[in-house]
């Protein structure tokens, strides 16, 4: 938003050519409501889909859990948080409605504009590997979200996990239609570990499974490329209540949470990332609250306080 400001594009050229040199891009909450009604071209999400072009991703990773401690946050009852909820919803952000041509034109029923839903094999077989590798060091266990009943494009996708599920041939794989698993997710949420989903399901069923937990802004999303250069960033990228931006009430851990994910994924620094997430679980068990997650029973701090509290919880676990 501050290039926005300053130079008028969301990404100019200088600061892309930086994130294209870097190892890893780390990118903050951005997407203010003033630029709602701009081009997309000059928001700032503008920033995110082109870094994903520029940089090759192809695969989103995020990994969402219930910390005991906030569990009163959950719009879920206790019964069905019995068994707790740890997600890892992996997403394709390199096709899909998101990444056609954006058509726009005048038709018989007045002005028109449409994208289309393109998936290959390739595509498709990148994300879904990256699925099963992951659930190998999980619970072993993917479910794939499509809507294969109606759409062409959904029934090459659903093929092509099937396929590439051969080669796991310990993870049990599920199939679920995409409208289906959004009720199944609020009617048995414990029953879910890995998902595996296009972009534009992904974008939708990852938000509603981060939801559930009643704390969005705990989490980390990573997009990875072929090679080890990848984009992380809070899974909410958009802070809603804007009225607490600036004023030291921001809620960081997502960004800390995503800084974890890239000394693992870039990096290779598993260490240092498992002693991050550690630490935050420990400040959020000693019951420190920023204003967003705050709720009876909690010690309400501010970001810098946050953050300081993590850091000093990393100095004491490493
Ligand atoms: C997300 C966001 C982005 C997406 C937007 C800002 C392009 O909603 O990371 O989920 O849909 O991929
Ligand atoms: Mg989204």
């Amino acid at each position: 938003s501050s290039s926005i400001e300053e130079t008028g594009e969301p990404l100019p050229k200088e600061s892309l050519k930086k994130c294209l040199q870097a190892d890893a891009v780390l990118l903050g909450n951005t997407g203010l409501e003033k630029y709602k009604n701009e081009p997309l071209t000059k928001r700032p999400e503008y920033a995110l889909l082109k870094l994903r072009k520029k940089l090759g991703v192809t695969t989103n990773l995020r990994p969402v859990r219930l910390y005991p401690a906030l569990m009163e946050l959950s719009p879920l009852n206790k019964n069905a948080l019995s068994g707790g909820l740890d997600y890892l919803f992996v997403r394709d952000i390199a096709g899909g409605v998101f990444c056609s041509a954006k058509v726009q034109g005048n038709g018989d029923g007045g002005r028109e504009a449409y994208e289309y839903e393109y998936y290959n094999e390739t595509i498709v077989r990148k994300t879904a590997y990256t699925a099963f590798k992951l659930a190998k060091s999980r619970k072993n266990k993917v479910t794939n979200l499509d809507k294969s009943n109606v759409l062409g494009s959904s029934r090459l996708w659903r093929q092509t996990v099937q396929q590439v599920s051969e080669d796991f041939p310990d993870v049990e794989l599920e199939h679920l239609y995409i409208d289906n698993a959004a009720m199944e997710l609020i009617r048995n949420p414990g029953r879910f570990d890995v998902f595996v989903t296009s972009n534009l399901f992904g974008d939708i069923i990852s938000d509603e499974g981060t939801e559930l937990t009643g704390t969005p802004y705990l989490y980390p999303s990573a997009e990875l490329s072929n090679t080890e250069q990848g984009i992380y960033t809070p899974n909410q990228l958009h802070y809603p209540d804007e009225s607490v931006i600036g004023k030291d009430m921001v809620n960081p851990i997502g960004m800390i949470a995503a800084a974890a994910q890239m000394l693992r994924l870039s990096f290779g620094l598993e260490a240092e990332a498992g002693a991050i997430e550690e630490a935050i679980r420990q400040v959020l068990a000693a019951n420190i609250a920023t204003a967003d997650i705050w709720h009876k029973g909690k010690i309400l701090v501010g970001t810098k306080e946050m953050g300081k509290r993590i850091a000093d919880e990393i100095e004491a676990v490493s």
